[in-house]
C-alpha cells in the first residue's frame, strides 16, 4: 500500500524549510504546499491596493474578499492565485520581506489562511512549511520538524536568494531584515 504521510516542518526564515520541504514530498510523491508564501501573497495584494496593514478592522473586511486557489507548479513551487490573478511571480521582493510580518500578525488573515491550509491537508499526503503547522495548522501531524540555523547562516541563505534579482544588495541589510521579521513573528499575540 502506499504511504502518504502528513509532515509538517516549522522553523523561522531562512532555515531552508522549503528547500527540504520540496526534496521530502517529491521523494515522498506527495504534495507540497509553502504556506509562507499565502502570506505574502496575501501582502502582494495589500501593498498593492493600499490596504492600511495596521488596521485589524479593514484587514478582517478586505480578506474576506479574496478567493485563493492553491496550484503546484512543475518545479513543485506553490502558486497561490488571488481572485483568478496569479500572483507568485510578485512575492519575494524585499518589499514584501519587509511586510509580511505585519499581515502575518494579523488575527483574521490567520484564521482564513489557516481554515484554507487545513482544508488542504485534510486528505493527507502532503508536506507543509511555515510557522504555526505542527502547533495550529496540522497539530495531528504524525511527522512534525523545527528546522532551524544561526541568524548568520540564514541570512546568507536569503542573501544568495535575493541578489540574483538585486545585485546591489548589502547582506548585513538582509540580516537586519530577517532579526527584525523573526521579532515581529516571535512576538505576534496569535501562534508566535
Ligand atoms: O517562510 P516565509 O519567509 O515565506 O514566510 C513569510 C511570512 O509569513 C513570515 O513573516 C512568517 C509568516 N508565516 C506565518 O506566520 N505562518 C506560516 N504558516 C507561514 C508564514
Amino acid at each position: 500500500m502506499e504511504i502518504r504521510p502528513t509532515v509538517a516542518i516549522d522553523g523561522p526564515a531562512g532555515a531552508g524549510k522549503s528547500t527540504v520541504a520540496k526534496e521530502v514530498a517529491k521523494n515522498l510523491n506527495i504534495d507540497y504546499l509553502d504556506t509562507g508564501a499565502m502570506y505574502r501573497a496575501v501582502t502582494y495584494i495589500a501593498l498593492r491596493d493600499y490596504w492600511d496593514l495596521h488596521n485589524e478592522e479593514e484587514l478582517n473586511e478586505k480578506i474576506q474578499d479574496l478567493e485563493f486557489k492553491i496550484k503546484t507548479s512543475e518545479r513543485g513551487e506553490t502558486i497561490t492565485i488571488i481572485n483568478g490573478e496569479d500572483v507568485t511571480p510578485f512575492i519575494r521582493s524585499a518589499e514584501i520581506n519587509q511586510n509580511v510580518s505585519f499581515i502575518a500578525k494579523s488575527s483574521a488573515i490567520r484564521k482564513k489562511l489557516v481554515l484554507l491550509q487545513r482544508q488542504l491537508g485534510e486528505m493527507g499526503g502532503i508536506v507543509m512549511d511555515g510557522r504555526d503547522i505542527g502547533t495550529r495548522v496540522l497539530p495531528q501531524a504524525p511527522y512534525k520538524f523545527f528546522l532551524t540555523a544561526s541568524l548568520g547562516e540564514r541570512a546568507k541563505r536569503r542573501y544568495k536568494e535575493l541578489v540574483t534579482k538585486d545585485p546591489n544588495l548589502n547582506i548585513k541589510e538582509v540580516e537586519k531584515d530577517i532579526a527584525k521579521r523573526d521579532n515581529i513573528d516571535k512576538n505576534r499575540e496569535i501562534d508566535p
